[in-house]
């Protein structure tokens, strides 16, 4: 190499070096593009001296030397600026930060409506001596009809669309088995509740739901009568709604109760004029109840001589709808929690964007 083309290298080193000075953003970033563009260079420059005719190393030598400190200073420069900068942003993101602004508003959880009446129901029954029990959502042909007077032959098969599964189980239409489930664990006398969720093959709409919750009631004594499903349905109902809820009785037929009822209550959506919930009757089925049938009995294991009792199948569902002014079911499946207000878990949910309207008392 000779003099000429030495010097053109320096020069181009420094060039090269001093137009990336701008496109660095942190001081790492320009201290690894001076490692890169400078001293790796340089030092190489340095061995090429040797390779220079002894008479162009003085000169040579010189220039390195120059373009050496001017580099240094001008990364040096560059660090300190960039150091300057970055304290500079910081202060002007602290000077916009106001840690006295409220944070953002986290909404408190709240009971599912179902959720909130099932766990009144519990409280009302509990206090009345009833033990809360459960049963599988997947149940047998026996449980779900056969003991409860149900043939495989039985027209009442057909208001219960059922969905069966393939191993020959079904998903249980109501929570009616676990009034056999019960006899046959613990025999008579005996006090049950047995909230939980059932499945229908049903179509979809305002007021009618393929998975939907039920709580069923026993009550198995010695003399147990008419008399006494009536009055504690009506102190359930009282309870559930702190008040007298308007109620109608009217003769249900249930293969597993004998006489069997339709307990109805005033719709409280429209406060007993017509909406589509209650499909303009003004009434909303509730709670169908019953003696229960001698032949659920045997099927329990209990000796319809010696014992009676009665049955109902409270809808949790209903009821949920009923107590909050849901006007339709849809919602309490979707898990779409726009318009619902939570609110203190003592008060229980309250259901925004659907009209509550008070029935006079
Ligand atoms: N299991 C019945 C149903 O879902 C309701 C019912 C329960 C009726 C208990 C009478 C007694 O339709």
């Amino acid at each position: 190499m000779n003099l000429d083309a030495f010097l053109q290298h320096v020069k181009d080193i420094e060039r090269d070096a001093v137009v990336e000075i701008p496109n660095c953003r942190t001081v790492d970033a320009l201290r690894a593009l001076e490692a890169r563009h400078v001293k790796a260079p340089l030092a190489e420059g340095l061995k090429q001296l040797k390779t220079l005719p002894a008479e162009a190393r003085a000169e040579a030598g010189k220039a390195l030397n120059e373009a050496k400190q001017r580099l240094t200073q001008r990364f040096d420069a560059a660090i300190d600026d960039l150091k300057q900068r970055l304290i500079a942003d910081e202060r002007a993101v602290a000077a916009t930060y106001d840690p006295t602004i409220p944070g953002p508003v986290v909404p408190r959880g709240a009971l599912h409506p179902v959720t909130a009446v099932q766990w009144e129901v519990e409280r009302v029954m509990t206090g009345l001596g009833f033990t809360v029990v459960g049963g599988p959502e997947m149940e047998t042909d026996f449980h779900n009809f056969e003991a409860l007077n149900i043939p495989a032959t039985h027209p009442a098969r057909d208001t219960m669309d059922t969905f069966w599964l393939t191993n020959g189980w079904l998903l249980r239409t109501h929570t009616s088995p676990c009034q056999v489930r019960a006899m046959l664990t613990y025999g008579a006398p005996l006090r049950v509740i047995a909230p939980g969720r059932c499945f229908r093959y049903e179509t979809i709409d305002a007021s009618h739901e393929n998975t939907f919750f039920q709580v069923e009631g026993l009550l198995i004594d010695h003399g147990i009568s008419i008399a006494h499903l009536i009055a504690v349905m009506r102190l359930l109902l009282r309870e559930l709604f702190q008040r007298d809820v308007k109620v109608r009785l009217r003769p249900g037929f249930f293969p597993f109760v004998e006489p069997g009822f339709e307990l109805d209550m005033s719709c409280e959506i429209c406060a007993g004029t017509g909406c589509p919930t209650c499909k303009q009757s003004g009434w909303v089925e509730i709670l169908p109840c019953g003696m229960v049938h001698p032949n659920v009995l045997r099927y329990g294991n209990i000796d319809p001589h010696e014992f009676t009792g009665f049955a109902f199948g409270l809808g949790l569902t209903r009821l949920a709808m009923m107590k909050y002014g849901i006007a339709d079911i849809r919602i309490l499946n979707s898990g779409d929690l726009r318009g619902i207000v939570p609110q203190n878990r003592l008060t229980g949910p309250q259901i925004g964007g659907c009209s509550v309207r008070k029935n006079p008392a």
